[in-house]
């Protein structure tokens, strides 16, 4: 990881207990809300870091502190370099002229047009109008409205409000831009949109780009790095693609589940089984395990026919993930070398047949449907096998996704 451009360390942010937003009782002391509950994180010039969790999780706490508009009750916070505890209004000034912000509910001016938007950050700082004029015109252009320049914020669109909140973040040349539920009001395709716009920030301006989320698809379209928060602290942390195709925690686990199509649950199963008779098996397609082309070429190697009846591939960091839960015809024999073949390129879980089904009972599955088990059926001794070379299974091998076996 190149150089932090901020630092946590031991980060707490308490709030005393009559604080007006105050929702959750989460005593520390004396009823005191621990908002951030001892952070110690870095996040490197350059990247795009994500940080999910659900509401109250301590995210706008977070960044808050990173833009000084909190201060830390205990630990550290240092922004490009700076040491932001117990520093002045006048020396914090300097650091928040080096931090963009962008809000869910935009907080445009409505009494501005767009472009007197952008230019209202460029008054601030003094600069003078033919300079602002030049600034405002180039930054429409590159959030992609500057037909929208003369249009008051009543007239644009929700993600038109937001490419002008993106310019206004963007107009005094920051070197951190710290988007908070950014596209959290927007519909999906406009989302994809703003959340492109967000990566052309990052690559083609070389800002870091801090988003605050608790939508999976957020990080999973855009942020290189990820840190999952709950209760104020953050349970999980790395690179998006690992941290989501082996989650360890199950607030992680119940992310992934709310993006991704992942093993058919209990409901789902027994649909599938009603519309099909065969062996039915959930395969992972993931970059270290099995592609689909791999799974397709040992089906027909043991002449067995497969059809896709759930799931999906998606990505995740820009790389391959996803599963795929196949129906397998073929005669038993056929099956079972067939499911030997599959065992050995990726994760298999194995839910039988509508005759003769298996129930799955690893960890992760219960995490991530949150739906009871329909209970009963003995589970099947030895078809619930993940490789063992994937550290922590998640979502499809349970929590240390080494199930070999079935002992539970
Ligand atoms: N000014 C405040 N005074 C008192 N408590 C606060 C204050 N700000 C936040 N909190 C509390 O701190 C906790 C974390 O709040 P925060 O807004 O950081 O969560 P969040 O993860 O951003 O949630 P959301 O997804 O709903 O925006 C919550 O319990 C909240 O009620
Ligand atoms: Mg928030």
């Amino acid at each position: 990881m190149s150089e932090p451009i901020i630092s946590f360390r031991d980060a707490v942010k308490e709030f005393p207990a009559r604080g007006p937003r105050r929702r959750r009782h989460r005593p520390q002391r004396a009823g005191a809300v621990r908002a951030v509950d001892g952070v110690t994180l870095d996040i490197a010039a350059g990247e795009v870091f994500g940080v999910i969790g659900y509401s109250g999780a301590g995210k706008s706490t977070l960044v808050r502190l990173v833009n000084a508009l909190e201060t830390t009750t205990a630990g550290s916070v240092v922004v490009d370099g700076t040491d932001l505890s117990g520093l002045s209004e006048a020396r914090l000034r300097p650091v928040r002229a080096g931090i963009g912000m962008i809000f869910q509910q935009f907080n445009l001016l409505r009494s501005r047009t767009a472009a007197g938007n952008v230019a209202y950050p460029l008054e601030v700082a003094g600069w003078s109008k033919a300079d602002r004029d030049a600034r405002v015109a180039e930054l429409l252009e590159f959030v992609g409205i500057a037909d929208k320049a003369d249009s008051y914020p009543s007239a644009l669109s929700g993600g038109q409000k937001q490419r002008v909140g993106i310019a206004r973040a963007l107009a005094t040349n920051p070197r951190i831009l710290l988007a908070d539920e950014a596209t959290s009001a927007l519909d999906p395709e406009t989302t994809a949109d703003v959340l492109a716009l967000l990566q052309r920030v990052n690559r083609e301006l070389g800002i870091t780009v801090v988003v605050i989320t608790h939508e999976m698809e957020v990080v999973r379209s855009i942020c290189h790095r990820v840190a999952v928060m709950e209760r104020g602290r953050v349970v999980e942390l790395g690179d998006a693609y690992q941290v989501f195709s082996a989650p360890q925690q199950a607030v992680t686990r119940r992310f992934v589940a709310s993006a991704l199509r992942d093993r058919p649950s209990p409901a789902v199963l027994r649909r599938l089984r009603g519309r099909h008779p065969g062996r039915i098996v959930t395969v992972r397609i993931d970059e270290v395990s099995g592609s689909s082309a791999q799974v397709m070429e040992v089906l027909a190697d043991r002449g067995v026919h497969g059809t896709i009846v759930y799931g999906g591939i998606t990505e995740v960091a820009e790389r391959p993930y996803g599963s795929l839960t196949l129906e397998l015809v073929g005669s038993d024999t056929e099956v079972s070398a067939a499911l030997a073949g599959l065992h050995a390129v990726t994760a298999v879980v194995d839910h039988g047949t509508a005759a003769a089904p298996l129930e799955d009972q690893s960890d992760g599955r219960r995490d991530t449907t949150g739906v009871g088990h329909d209970g009963g059926t003995p589970s099947a001794s030895g078809d619930l096998r993940v490789r063992p070379h994937r550290p922590g299974g998640g979502p499809f091998g349970g929590p240390t996704g080494l199930v070999e076996g079935n002992d539970r």
